[in-house]
């Protein structure tokens, strides 16, 4: 009689296994984000809702020009990524000036993936292309974007 009742939970946790698999592909692109915002929250802790402080005038001016420079091509100087038809990316860029599509990702959870990129995405970690001062700057500078 116990293995009986062991048979059957263990077939009932691996049909709703499997069902939950078959939802989750029906929308791959979101799974993704959801995957990679529990591996930040776990990496960053208590730390992951920590806010960044204000930025001043100076990190704003930097961190422009570094956007400019490294990230409008991708994701358009408004924030507002071109028409990814128009581009050869095959991957579809965030559009950085939408709050639902930003804040999706705490503060700190925008700077990890400014350092370290996102896998297996053209969007590719700064890391070592920018010290950390400018890594936070060309973030406040991305907060400004937010409409
Ligand atoms: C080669 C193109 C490319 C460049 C250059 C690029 N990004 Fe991205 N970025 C992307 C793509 C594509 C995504 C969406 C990731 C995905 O869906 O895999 C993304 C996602 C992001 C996200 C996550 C947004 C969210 O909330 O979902 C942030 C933040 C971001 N980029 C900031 C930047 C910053 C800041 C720079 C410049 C320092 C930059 N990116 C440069 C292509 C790029």
């Amino acid at each position: 009689m116990l293995r009986l009742l062991l048979l059957a939970s263990a077939l009932f946790f691996a049909i709703n296994g499997c069902s939950e698999n078959l939802a989750d592909n029906d929308k791959s692109g979101s799974i993704k984000m959801n995957q990679l915002r529990e591996q930040l929250q776990a990496k960053l802790g208590a730390g992951y809702g920590l806010p960044v402080a204000a930025a001043t005038a100076e990190q704003l001016v930097r961190g422009k020009t570094l956007y400019q420079t490294l990230c409008s091509s991708c994701h358009g100087e408004s924030g507002k990524p071109p028409d990814i038809t128009l581009t050869s990316l095959t991957v579809p860029p965030a559009d950085l000036s939408r709050p639902e599509i930003v804040n999706f990702f705490s503060e700190q959870a925008r700077l990890e993936i400014i350092r370290n990129g996102i896998s297996g995405s053209p969007m590719k970690g700064l890391r070592g292309m920018l010290n950390e001062k400018d890594t936070v700057a060309v973030f406040m500078y991305t907060r400004t974007l937010i409409k």
